[in-house]
């Protein structure tokens, strides 16, 4: 059921709804490239977005508006493959959708007809889902993906999301990135093994925090990871993650922690973490830190440890065996720098480590503010 739901926003104009016109809410760059919607009208021109037909990159905002209407709107007896050819002549490989409440059937639906199309990348922000989708829709009958991409999307279902999502999609998935999340504590049993999912950023969710990240990384359902993310997560030590990491079963050989209000001193229990064998990256950069953490790994590949807080250079005692160690925008390479109106020749460096951490830092409090209730 629910074929012709599926067709959503992007096919709209194909059910004949009834069109006011107005300004123009979809925009297509001269090389057919990029088309852009806006559906801001309280009336909204749907059919503009026919014109996106062409584009390889679309997107498509739906000015905050509720889409419940639709879902009485459309005849759910319909058969999606009367529209295969139109499905199939769509260029689209990255899509986004943003900005509206959307009943789950709807977007579940929405899927199931892209999973006739070439999509590679589906981007969802600023999304509200309501419901869940009746189980006669599910069946891994969606897009083949390689990235996902979700920021500031909330889900009725909570702790299932994950693994509903999932199984609107077929397998294949490569990179999965959740931003600005509301839940990230998800149901495991019911989340089936991403088998070729490489790349997991969870960035941009300050509430996470290390306990949070334990239920957020299902065990044993992420075997081929290689890199994993987690700026602006709310991350306390090194130590901890890694505990995080060996109760996850969890091995990449990329670890991104920068911009984490890190400790350097873990509690006792952690340090004794074992680092997976793999890890040869690490990234430690605008995280605070006025000395080198303790209970790092004894060997890396590349350590970066710019735009914190050391006051003098690292023993080598205190650092692991490192191929590329980065120290730029730290205190005791450019006394004084950290001054406003410090006019040196490396303060250009140390501020602009400076600036940048400030700004994550912002965009981190509004996510904080929104998720801190959410996340308890
Ligand atoms: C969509 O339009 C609204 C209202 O004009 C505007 O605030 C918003 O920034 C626009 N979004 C994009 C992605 O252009
Ligand atoms: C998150 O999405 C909701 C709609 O679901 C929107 O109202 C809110 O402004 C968004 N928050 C941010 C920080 O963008
Ligand atoms: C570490 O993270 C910072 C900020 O997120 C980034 O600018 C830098 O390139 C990263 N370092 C490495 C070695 O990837
Ligand atoms: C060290 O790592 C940085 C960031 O990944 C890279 O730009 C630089 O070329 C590396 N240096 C060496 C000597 O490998």
């Amino acid at each position: 059921m629910e074929s012709l739901s599926c067709l959503w926003l992007l096919l709209l104009p194909l059910l004949r709804l009834s069109a006011i016109t107005t300004a123009e809410p979809c925009e297509l760059d001269d090389e057919d490239v990029r088309c852009a919607c806006n559906f801001t009208d309280p009336q909204p021109d749907w059919s503009s977005a026919l014109q996106c037909v062409s584009a390889l990159q679309v997107e498509i905002r739906g000015g905050g508006r509720s889409l419940e209407e639709f879902l009485s709107r459309v005849d759910p007896e319909a058969d999606p493959r009367q529209y295969l050819d139109v499905i199939r002549a769509l260029r689209v490989r990255r899509l986004t959708l943003g900005a509206a409440r959307v009943p789950a059937p709807l977007l579940a639906g929405a899927l199931r007809v892209l999973g006739f199309s070439r999509l590679k990348e589906l981007t969802l922000e600023d999304l509200e889902v309501t419901g869940t989708a009746p189980p006669g829709l599910l069946g891994a009958t969606g897009p083949e993906l390689t990235t996902l991409s979700l920021r500031n999307v909330s889900w009725a279902s909570r702790g299932t999301w994950l693994a509903e999502l999932q199984q609107w999609l077929k397998p294949g998935l490569k990179v999965l990135n959740i931003a600005q999340a509301h839940s990230l504590a998800f149901s495991c049993d019911q989340v089936r093994i991403f088998s070729a999912l490489t790349t997991l950023d969870l960035s941009d969710n300050p509430a996470l925090g290390e306990r949070g990240l334990l239920s957020a990384l299902c065990p044993h359902k992420f075997p081929a990871l290689q890199s994993l993310a987690l700026r602006n997560a709310g991350m306390q030590t090194p130590a901890g993650v890694c505990a995080a990491l060996a109760s996850a079963g969890v091995q990449p050989s990329h670890l991104d922690l920068s911009h984490n209000p890190l400790r350097a001193t873990a509690n006792p229990a952690s340090s004794e973490c074992v680092w997976p064998a793999k890890l040869s990256s690490l990234n430690l950069s605008s995280a605070g830190l006025k000395q080198v953490p303790k209970g790092l790994p004894a060997k890396l590949r590349v350590l970066d440890l710019s735009c914190n807080q050391l006051n003098r250079a690292p023993l080598p005692e205190e650092l692991p065996t490192v191929g590329n160690l980065s120290l730029h925008g730290n205190p005791f390479l450019a006394p004084g720098a950290f001054e406003p109106q410090e006019d040196s020749e490396n303060s250009g460096v140390v501020l602009a480590c400076a600036h940048s951490s400030l700004a994550v830092g912002m965009s981190g409090t509004l996510a904080l503010l929104q998720g801190a209730r959410r996340f308890a």
